[in-house]
């Protein structure tokens, strides 16, 4: 970061002395005031709940700029990857900085598809779960417990041991999604298939049985390597933030993963998906295109508790640009699949067409995110509802690592420590 010619100057009514406080500057969006003085200077904190006006780091990994609806990965337009890159390219270009060249491809791809088996005890540790646990659930776990199988590369500090556990996460979360799911219908274990692209070895594990060969369909093999890709990294959303932090202390990449797919859960968060997609069900329920103005007068009725998921974002005040293009793989899905009059997608298309043009939603610009037809693509592709955002967790687990490296690379490094404004009881005694 860039030292600006600007300076902020902070004064204070009541006379206390001003303070100058340096501005920096990045490679593009916006600059940063350096109030890591402020406390010692002033003896008083910011405060900024929900981190609206605050950033946490700099990194050279993710820009997104919300007014444009713009997100770039590495400085390359989402658009241009998710059109001319598959999702191990991606993994790639997060972790290295630069995209690879044929044989660093090569070697990614192998190195990566050479270890998507999981120690065999992990299928014990499934069995403790009941079989209707949701799969956000046994992924918590799962992840968590990777630190416990792996124990020869879980120092943080150590660049090698990060390396090999990133390669170690990236191969083995479609195992582990694919498991916990086969866990919950009752089915054996597909073990995964090295010969298969990484999407098509996820089809596999997830729809294949061992009573027939799987024929991998390469429309829904591109498909899943799109979501993938889509969903790699975004910045310093809250799942990341939770990494950054949990990371910090030390502990290993596997149980600050672990933390980041715990926040991911959340409907405000990952669990979008599965929520936006129920919300559709609901709606068609009570009888589809023709009940959505009334649906949509429940959203703006703040009584209701009632809103729009899929919709709206912290940063996005545009169309967000994964909306787009997951829009875009839900009509080829549908159409491979011949369900082109997919009532769901109709429905989403006719909302989001209301929302578009009513003033409460534009008025707060709230637009579709990534979330809103993630769901119907899945659930066309065959992916159960509750698997959603299990699948978020697998293609957002490269930019956690990504993110929690960077981190653990900045020689400005320090563990998280927030404060507080504290407005509880004074000291007082016990009587
Ligand atoms: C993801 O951060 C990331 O980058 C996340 C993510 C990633 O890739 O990591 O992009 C993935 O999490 C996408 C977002 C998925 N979540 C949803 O789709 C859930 C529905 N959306 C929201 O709950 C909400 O929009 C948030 C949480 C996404 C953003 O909330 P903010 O920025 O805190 O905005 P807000 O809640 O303060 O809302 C501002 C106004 C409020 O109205 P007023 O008080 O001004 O009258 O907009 C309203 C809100 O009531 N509003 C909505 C709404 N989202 C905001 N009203 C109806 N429906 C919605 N979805």
């Amino acid at each position: 970061m860039k030292l600006s010619d600007n300076k902020a100057k902070l004064s204070f009514s009541n006379g206390s002395p001003e303070v100058d406080l340096p501005v920096y500057q990045g490679t593009i969006g916006p600059d940063v005031i350096d109030i890591r003085k402020l406390y010692a200077q002033t003896g008083q904190f910011t405060y900024d709940p929900g981190f609206m006006s605050t950033a946490s780091c700099q990194s050279a990994i993710t820009y997104i700029d919300g007014d444009k609806g713009e997100l770039l990965y590495r400085g390359y337009p989402i658009e241009q990857l998710a059109e001319k890159c598959d999702y191990l390219d991606t993994c790639y270009l997060l972790l290295k900085g630069e995209l690879p060249d044929a044989t660093q491809r090569k070697d990614f791809h192998k190195l990566v598809l050479d270890h998507t088996m999981v120690n065999e005890q992990m299928q014990f540790f499934l069995r403790g779960f009941r079989r209707d646990a949701h799969p956000m659930a046994v992924l918590t776990g799962l992840v968590g417990a990777m630190s416990a199988f792996y124990h020869d590369s879980i120092d943080v500090h150590n660049a090698e041991h990060r390396d090999i556990a990133a390669i170690r996460l990236i191969s083995k979360m479609p195992t582990l999604v694919a498991m916990a799911h086969k866990y919950g219908v009752g089915q054996p274990y597909m073990y995964p298939r090295n010969e298969l692209s990484y999407a098509g070895n996820f089809l596999r594990m997830m729809f294949g049985t061992p009573c027939e060969d799987y024929k991998v369909n390469p429309v829904l093999e591109r498909a899943m390597d799109r979501i993938f890709i889509l969903h790699a990294d975004h910045e310093q959303n809250a799942s990341t933030s939770t990494v950054r932090l949990c990371g910090s202390s030390g502990t290993n990449p596997f149980a600050a993963i672990a933390a980041g797919v715990a926040c991911l859960w959340g409907p405000a968060h990952g669990g979008a998906n599965e929520a936006a997609l129920n919300m559709l069900e609901d709606i068609q329920k009570m009888g589809g295109i023709a009940k959505l103005g009334e649906f949509v007068e429940r959203v703006k009725d703040k009584n209701s508790g009632v809103r729009l998921m899929g919709f709206g974002h912290r940063v996005y005040k545009n169309y967000d640009p994964r909306a787009k293009l997951m829009q875009e793989t839900c009509n080829e899905v549908l159409t491979e699949l011949g369900l082109e009059n997919d009532p769901l997608f109709a429905l989403a298309k006719a909302l989001e067409k209301i929302a578009l043009e009513d003033d409460y939603f534009v008025s707060r610009k709230l637009y579709p995110n990534v979330d809103f037809y993630s769901g119907i693509v899945q659930r066309a592709i065959g992916v159960p509802v509750k698997l959603f955002t299990g699948i978020f967790a697998l293609a957002r687990t490269v930019g956690w690592i990504a993110q929690l490296n960077e981190m653990m690379g900045d020689p400005e490094y320090k563990i998280g420590r927030p404060r507080q404004l504290y407005v509880g009881a004074a000291r007082r005694d016990v009587p």
